[in-house]
């Protein structure tokens, strides 16, 4: 019989994070402080995050122990599942083995819980009682609003205007775990107010979103800041994914030829690929694919120079691949990659050809999210299905040169709350922007 489902125990959840800076060849360049542009140290960032997260922010030890408190809410849905992807396979009448490692399969949908379980507890232990967040297609917010729920935690969600417009019911599925959520730009903090003065119908961004979450969490001693992506920590709690693929793998008795992930900050991509990179650090030969909208090519078309992580400015500067912190992608569906930067790890190792990257137009990607439904039945988030689309395309590519390549991509999440998405583009069809028409059109 042929193994569809590559099922771990409980047992074999990893009980510790695999921290790529313990390996990274090169340097990271130090986070800066935005008014004096000098290097920040831990009692910069103290107002926002908890000393636990700073500490792991910048740790070289390889692996840090996962806290019982957080396995213990592991347990409810890890070990995830890693699939071979046989039908999809047939479909494409291709000799590549393709796998998929599902991140969809828990409460809220996607891998965002992995991080937002250890960031709420890591807060909640030193005594915070309420965190801020952005969220852009939502996934992010409700991963937060669940976690600050089992904590009893307060949860502040700053969901970007155009996401909160598409998708109604992820603010109800937060408000149902008791989180207060509000369409950005806002009135409540001064960042959103002087964006509406500039445009009262902008359709928000992340970039926006942050800086009035952080704006919120500046103000008040019992209230910390969380980010759903980008940090180095988040990259490190998201590595739960990558440590079981590897044992699936195994299990499959293969090893991938290619790992590929959607990346909007980079946490999914770099949670799946971090595990496999170290191999190749090691001299394994294993290549590893970000995959981008074209409307927000942030590696792509990008640069590699310092930036604010913030619309406003309010962030530390960090050395990242950018749009620049003020550009508004437009409002593709897959609000989670319309951020104008990457996380500084990511984009270190794409400038040292360590990671490749592509773009894709929203069209193509949806094209390639149906195909993978109707072949596998999971309906993808928009986002992971930019790695579908990547998938696929290498899956082609192989028929082409006739090579029984192994491909491993991350389905980082489920795509039930975006059928409005998926309504459009079966009966409208979707439009397509470019980076300097959408630069354009913005500006108009
Ligand atoms: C399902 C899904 N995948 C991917 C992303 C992109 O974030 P990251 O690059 O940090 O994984 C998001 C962000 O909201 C998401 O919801």
């Amino acid at each position: 019989m042929e193994t569809t489902k590559f099922i771990l125990s409980e047992k074999e959840i990893p009980t510790a994070w695999y921290n790529i800076l313990a390996d990274l060849p090169y340097p990271l360049e130090p986070y800066l402080h935005p008014a004096t542009k000098e290097p920040i140290g831990p009692a910069d960032l103290a107002p926002l995050f908890s000393m636990e997260l700073i500490k792991q922010e910048v740790s070289t030890e390889r692996f840090i122990e996962i806290p019982d408190e957080v396995l213990e809410i592991y347990r409810l849905y890890r070990p995830g599942m890693l699939f071979r992807a046989r039908r999809l396979e047939k479909a494409l009448d291709t000799p590549a083995k393709i796998y998929y490692k599902y991140e969809g399969g828990n409460a809220t949908g996607s891998h965002k819980p992995n991080t937002a379980i250890a960031q709420a507890y890591y807060n909640k232990q030193e005594g915070i009682k309420r965190l801020t967040t952005e969220t852009g297609a939502g996934q992010w917010g409700s991963a937060l609003a669940m976690a600050c729920n089992f904590f009893g935690m307060e949860c502040v969600v700053y969901m970007v205007k155009v996401s909160y417009n598409q998708k109604p019911y992820r603010r109800s599925l937060m408000e149902v775990y008791g989180a207060t959520v509000y369409a950005s730009p806002t009135t409540n903090t001064q960042a959103g107010r002087k964006m509406l003065e500039m445009d009262p119908d902008s359709p928000g961004s992340l970039g926006i979103a942050i800086s009035e979450a952080v704006e919120e969490a500046a103000m008040r001693d019992d209230t910390h800041y969380s980010l759903g992506s980008v940090l180095n920590h988040v990259l490190l709690h998201q590595t739960v994914i990558g440590l079981e693929a590897k044992k699936q793998m195994e299990m499959a008795g293969d090893y991938p030829d290619v790992v590929i992930g959607c990346c909007g900050g980079g946490s999914n991509m770099a949670g799946l690929s971090f595990p496999f990179i170290q191999d190749k650090f090691a001299g394994k030969d294993v290549r590893v694919v970000a995959a981008e909208p074209k409307a927000c090519p942030t590696l792509t078309e990008g640069e590699y120079r310092y930036d604010f992580g913030d619309t406003a400015g309010m962030t530390p500067l960090t050395k990242m691949y950018t749009l620049g912190h003020d550009f508004v992608p437009a409002g593709i569906h897959a609000g989670g990659l319309r951020y104008h930067g990457d996380s500084p790890i990511v984009s270190l190792l794409y400038e040292k050809g360590v990671i490749e990257a592509v773009a894709h137009h929203q069209t193509s990607v949806f094209d390639a999210a149906v195909q993978f439904a109707r072949a596998e039945g999971i309906i993808p988030a928009p986002e992971s299905s930019h790695a579908i689309r990547a998938a696929i395309d290498e899956a082609i590519k192989a028929k082409e040169a006739g090579e029984e390549k192994v491909i491993l991509f991350g389905l980082s999440g489920n795509g039930y709350f975006d059928m409005t998405a998926y309504d459009s583009y079966l009966r409208e069809g979707l439009k397509d922007y470019d980076f300097v028409l959408a630069c354009d059109e913005e500006n108009k």
